[in-house]
């Protein structure tokens, strides 16, 4: 296990669901942090790919591309339905259910943006995106320093941005993915972070 039982816990221990119960239609990163984000999306993928946006909302922060396939994954439906640029959603609390209702290897990206921070088990849920991944899929998890401190795993708000970045690379590597790239750029007020991994690397 990367994090400890101190590490995952979070200031709010209720539920989840409850939480985002209200549609925030807002954005969580500045507009010189989203327009990084989706330049990022338009290198990593192709017209036709199969896309799994988990932790998602009413923006999906895709380029233009038809793309094949668009799965949304949240915690609200209404934010959900908002999203122009899902094909299907589903909602799950992934910090009580880490199995997803998607097959193997049916995906060429799974992207997590701005939400990994709330992950209690992020072990398993990487394993699982790793599972949900085509051979040579790809997977994109971005940051900034915003959150919702309550929400937050211990381990997260205690770390710097870089210790944050190789948490994240962490739970890239218990999952079985290759890193093949940390962004870390400061675009406009919000540090821009990713980490890009390959199941096949
Ligand atoms: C700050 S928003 C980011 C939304 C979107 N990815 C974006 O870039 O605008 C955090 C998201 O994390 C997701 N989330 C938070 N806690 C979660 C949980 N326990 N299980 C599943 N998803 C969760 C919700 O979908 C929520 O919309």
């Amino acid at each position: 296990m990367v994090l400890s039982e101190r590490g995952r816990s979070k200031i709010d221990t209720g539920d989840d669901e409850a939480f985002y119960d209200s549609p925030r239609l807002v954005t969580h990163a500045d507009d010189a942090f989203l327009t990084r984000l989706t330049e990022l999306y338009a290198a990593v993928l192709s017209p036709g790919d199969r896309v799994f946006d988990a932790m998602s909302s009413w923006v999906s922060h895709l380029p233009e591309r038809p793309f094949d396939r668009v799965v949304g994954h949240g915690l609200n439906e209404a934010e959900l339905r908002e999203n122009d640029a899902l094909t299907e959603w589903f909602v799950q609390d992934f910090n009580s259910d880490q199995s997803l209702p998607l097959a193997d290897d049916s995906f060429d990206a799974v992207l997590c943006a701005l939400s990994v921070q709330y992950l209690q088990y992020p072990e398993r849920t990487f394993a699982e995106f790793a599972r949900t991944l085509d051979s040579d899929g790809v997977l994109v998890v971005t940051f900034t320093n915003r959150m919702f401190p309550t929400k937050a795993v211990r381990a997260w708000r205690a770390a710097s941005m870089d210790e944050r970045a190789a948490l994240v690379e962490s739970y890239c590597r218990a999952a079985g993915l290759t890193v093949t790239d940390v962004v870390r750029e400061q675009p406009g007020q919000d540090p821009f972070y990713a980490v890009v991994a390959e199941k096949s690397a």
